[in-house]
Formats: structure tokens, C-alpha cells, sequence
């Protein structure tokens, strides 16, 4: 989505825009300004739908390269919801880019657009079971103003948001990003690119670490759409638990992995009371990214207290063999580097594991991808000093 953008209705674009239109279908009847056809002078159309430069309305398309992808309505009058119950802007997306972020993206470039034109907020609304549209706002800083019957159907009820335009640009709380990321996690995962170059393969390696027997019974933590606890189940354990804090994230890994239980739970917070004590196995893979170093400490030493003896914890994730390697790819991958998360520098951590009595292996696999294997430890005595290499190469 690297060429996404929101320009005025142009008729360059017009053969995209029929065919936008034409998938739309039946949806299309509620939207007046989609009354073109074919045989219309589309150069008429486009002129009437960009409107006057003073307009108190304007109509936008969301275009990525040379397509349209949507449209956009938007009113700059409306200062509260006392006129319109249902908000300034009104967007769709054709039927074929929906729930792959495309949603989320153009209510951003809105408020983009909101802002240069010196709006302080957006009035928006949805209906109450358009838990996409919902997922939408919410990521885009929506904060819940009311709700009102719909107009073209009062059974139904609409939820109104107001988004602050004044504010910095907002930041959703990682769960509600991890919420809406999981719609289209699996086919944005992509094994090419950094960060998740190789993913599959270290996923695979998670596992042949974790050297899995008949009957073990194994936890994957932040388990995600449940990719890792799949390979649980295929590798032959008895029991599979996985634990995430997005619920919907865990819908879709119920949906890949039914033989598992999953449980939602932050694993920042206490241990649930529905996840077994002990396991023989823990596993996590593109997680731990998440927190800092000491954090990564603390809650290596709470899921080895729920290792059962000759138990193992495997980490798959974004991480270097060095500090020195992981600075080299921070220039690298400058664009693609997310500041906001802290990929692990092997040498770094196992030193810092020592340093609290903990010995741990680690696997590079792809060049952004490694494993770490971490046995069950006594936190009272140090470990004994391990044979094995603390590095490999898969
Ligand atoms: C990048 S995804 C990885 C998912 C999966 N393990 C995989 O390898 O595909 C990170 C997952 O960690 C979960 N997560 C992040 N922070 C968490 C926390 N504090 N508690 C529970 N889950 C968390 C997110 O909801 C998300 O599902």
C-alpha cells in the first residue's frame, strides 16, 4: 500500500472508477453521487462531483497506483452531531480491499486532509454491529460520543465517535493494533520481507528446538492466529494452550488450531487462573520484540517458574547475533525499523541471562530471525556452565 493516497475525483481514472463501481453492486444504491453510467460524458460527471472549490463538501477517491480502491465523503460544516446524527464523513472500500487495513489507512489520510483544511475534529459514526467500521475509528484515535437510532432504520443502532484533529496524530494501544492487524495477519506476514524475513523458517526451528515428544504438554505465549501452536499440535503434543491479549487474534487461531485451548491474557499481568501451572514446553515466536530488555528478563523468570523440571523455553524472534549486527541492519532497514519495538541482540541478551544465572543457546535463522533456547534453571543457584556453543547458524 506504499502508493496509497486521497486525491479530488479525476478522470484518469475513470476506467478503474466504473469498475469500483460496478463491484460495489447493490451497495452502490445508497450512494446518490454513483449514479453515472457508462455512456456519461465522465468528464461532466467528475466536474459535478469535484464541485466548486468553496463547497462546504468535498468528495475524495482513495487511489493506490492507478486504481481506485475507494471514496470518500467528507462535510466541513457539521461542527456537532446535533444536524447530522450520523458525522462529517462517510467512506467505502471496494468489496475486493476490504479488511486488509485499506479502511484504517483512508480514515487516516481523512484526517490528514481534516487537518490541513483546519478542522479540529471529525464527527463520525458506525452501526453498533459494524465491528469492522468500529475497529476502524478505534484505531484511528475514535473516542465514543454517543448513539442514536439509524436513520434508514431505526431498529438499528449507530454508534457516533469524535476524532481530535488537534492532538498529535494519536497512538491506539498495542492491543487494539494487534486487534486490528489480526484481520489480515497471516497474508501480511510476509516471509520475504523484513521484519519477518524467513518467518516460516524460524517457526520451524522454534520447534525442532523445542524437541517435542508424544503427550508434552506445551504453551505458546502470545500465540497470535496460533501459527506456532499449530506446529504444536503437528509435532505430536498432547495438550496445546495458547495465550494472547487480542481476542481477535485468538478467534482466528481457534479457527486454525481447534484441538488447542486458548486463553486470553496479557502476559504482562498475572497468570490466569484457566492456564494449567506447570508445562513441559514453552514456546513464543514475534513477541518479545514487544518489550525491553529488563522486561524480557522479568518474564523469562515468571515462565521458567511454570516449566515443569526438565522443562524448555523456546523464543523465536526479530533478533540479531550481535549488537554490532543489529546496528548494521538498523541502518539497513531504516524505513522498515519500528522504534517503537526492541529486537534482541543475541550477544547482548545471553550475556545479560548470565548475568541473572540463566544459560540460553541462541539460532541464527534468517538474517532478522533467530531462536532461543532456554532450559528449565533453579533461580536460587546459577546455572552450570553449558558445553554447547552459545550461537549456531541453522
Ligand atoms: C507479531 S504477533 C505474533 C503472533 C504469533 N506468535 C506468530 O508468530 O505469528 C504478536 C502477538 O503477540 C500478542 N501480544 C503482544 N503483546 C502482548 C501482551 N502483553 N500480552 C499478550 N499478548 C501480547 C499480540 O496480540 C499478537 O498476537
Amino acid at each position: 500500500m506504499a502508493r496509497l493516497r486521497l486525491v479530488p475525483p479525476d478522470s484518469r481514472y475513470r476506467e478503474s472508477f466504473l469498475a469500483f463501481i460496478d463491484e460495489l453492486g447493490a451497495e452502490a444504491i445508497r450512494y446518490r453521487e454513483f449514479d453515472v453510467f457508462e455512456d456519461d460524458d465522465f468528464d461532466v460527471y467528475v466536474a459535478d462531483l469535484r464541485g466548486s472549490e468553496d463547497a462546504a463538501y468535498q468528495y475524495l477517491w482513495l487511489v493506490e497506483d492507478e486504481a481506485v480502491i475507494g471514496h470518500a465523503y467528507v462535510d466541513y460544516d457539521r461542527e456537532s452531531f446535533a444536524k447530522y446524527r450520523d458525522g462529517q464523513v462517510d467512506y467505502i472500500i471496494r468489496p475486493s480491499k476490504r479488511r486488509q487495513g485499506y479502511g484504517t489507512r483512508l480514515l487516516a489520510l481523512l484526517k490528514e486532509h481534516g487537518r490541513a483544511r483546519g478542522m479540529s475534529r471529525l464527527l463520525i459514526s458506525c452501526l453498533r454491529d459494524n465491528v469492522g467500521s468500529r475497529r476502524i475509528i478505534l484505531a484511528n484515535g475514535g473516542v465514543p460520543y454517543g448513539a442514536v437510532s439509524d436513520i434508514f432504520d431505526r431498529t438499528r443502532t449507530r454508534l457516533q465517535y469524535t476524532i481530535d484533529l488537534e492532538d498529535t496524530i494519536p497512538i491506539p494501544d498495542r492491543k487494539e493494533l494487534f486487534d486490528v492487524w489480526a484481520m489480515k495477519y497471516d497474508t501480511s506476514v510476509d516471509d520475504a520481507t523484513f521484519t519477518f524475513t524467513g518467518y516460516e523458517k524460524v517457526l520451524d526451528e522454534a520447534i525442532a528446538q523445542a524437541e517435542l515428544w508424544d503427550g508434552a504438554r506445551a504453551l505458546d505465549v502470545g500465540t497470535g492466529t496460533g501459527n506456532l501452536a499449530a506446529r504444536l499440535l503437528a509435532g505430536g503434543c498432547g495438550e496445546v494452550w495458547g495465550a494472547d491479549f487480542s481476542e481477535e487474534m485468538l478467534t482466528r487461531a481457534r479457527q486454525k488450531a481447534p484441538e488447542a485451548h486458548f486463553v486470553r491474557a496479557n502476559l504482562l499481568e498475572a497468570w490466569p487462573d484457566e492456564l494449567p501451572e506447570q508445562f513441559d514446553r514453552i514456546v513464543s515466536a514475534y513477541v518479545f520484540h514487544e518489550f525491553d530488555l529488563e522486561t524480557k528478563l522479568r518474564l523469562i523468570g515468571e515462565l521458567n517458574a511454570r516449566l515443569k523440571p526438565r522443562g524448555r523455553l523456546v523464543i523465536a524472534d526479530i533478533a540479531f547475533t550481535t549488537a554490532e549486527d543489529r546496528e548494521a541492519a538498523h541502518r539497513r532497514w531504516a524505513g522498515l525499523w519500528n522504534e517503537d519495538e526492541y529486537y534482541w541482540a543475541a550477544d547482548e541478551a545471553i550475556a545479560a541471562l548470565a548475568n541473572a544465572g540463566i544459560g540460553a543457546r541462541y539460532v541464527q535463522v534468517s538474517i532478522c530471525g533467530g531462536v532461543f533456547v532456554i532450559h528449565r534453571y533453579t533461580p536460587s543457584r546459577q546455572q552450570p556452565p553449558s558445553n554447547e556453543p552459545p550461537f549456531e547458524v541453522a
